[in-house]
């Protein structure tokens, strides 16, 4: 059957993930969770001193990425893919509030963009993929079949964020949750290179008041159009 790509795209905290997960489950494709590998990179950083909530050293950042290998390996049981950083699973450490605080920093730099997207490329090479993130429709594959972009209310987005955090065992408060929602949708759509833009050929889906299963069975229907 013919495979293609999806491009999935939104604002923090818009159920990119989930819904991607799902639809990768059932077209039996990869996904690819790109903030994930910005996550990787920003916990990297914070180990050795590049970055912290009132400095950046872009330049040191820089002149390490060639020792920063990222990878997914596949959780059996979790029945999904988790992030390895040169060797060392840091799925979870990589979840934190304060690799969030961060990551929207570090993601500005265009050396470190173009290190994933050039990885990211590569596992799309074959089609067959989902990838989430914030330039997958504009930049990673602008040629995409299907390109979708979700938004969702600041509050909704907050709270989806506080709830996943507490199931979690984080300690964190739902102010402190939509504060950084805020701080990094203002970051993620004003930085010059490759800011979250919807792409022209994009399909806006708000799911404020959406179930998941609405997400998912709208999206399969645009999918099965595509094949
Ligand atoms: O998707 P998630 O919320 O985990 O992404 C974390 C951060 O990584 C985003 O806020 C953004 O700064 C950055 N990111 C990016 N480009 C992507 C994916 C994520 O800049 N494709």
């Amino acid at each position: 059957m013919k495979k293609i790509t999806i491009a999935i795209d939104g604002f923090s905290s818009t159920g990119k993930s989930t819904l991607a997960k799902q639809i990768a489950k059932e077209l039996g494709y990869i996904y690819v969770d790109t903030g994930a590998m910005y996550r990787a990179v920003t916990y990297f950083a914070m180990r050795h001193n590049f970055v912290s909530e009132n400095h950046l050293d872009s330049e040191g950042l820089i002149k390490e990425l060639p020792n920063i290998t990222l990878q997914f390996h596949f959780n059996e049981e979790a029945e999904f893919a988790e992030m390895y950083l040169n060797e060392e699973n840091i799925e979870i450490a990589i979840r934190t509030i304060e690799v969030s605080r961060l990551v929207s920093k570090v993601a500005e730099i265009s050396e470190v963009r173009a290190k994933l997207v050039e990885q990211q490329q590569a596992m799309g090479k074959n089609k067959g993929i989902v990838m989430d993130g914030r330039d997958i429709g504009t930049v990673v594959f602008p040629d995409a079949e299907l390109k979708l972009f979700m938004t969702a209310s600041t509050e909704t987005k907050a709270q989806r964020r506080f709830d996943e955090l507490v199931e979690k065992g984080q300690h964190v408060t739902f102010e402190e949750v939509l504060q950084n929602v805020q701080e990094r949708d203002y970051i993620d759509t004003h930085r010059d290179d490759s800011p979250l833009v919807k792409a022209d050929d994009a399909i806006e889906i708000d799911n404020s008041h959406m179930t998941k299963k609405e997400q998912f069975e709208l999206v399969m229907e645009m999918v099965s159009e595509k094949l």
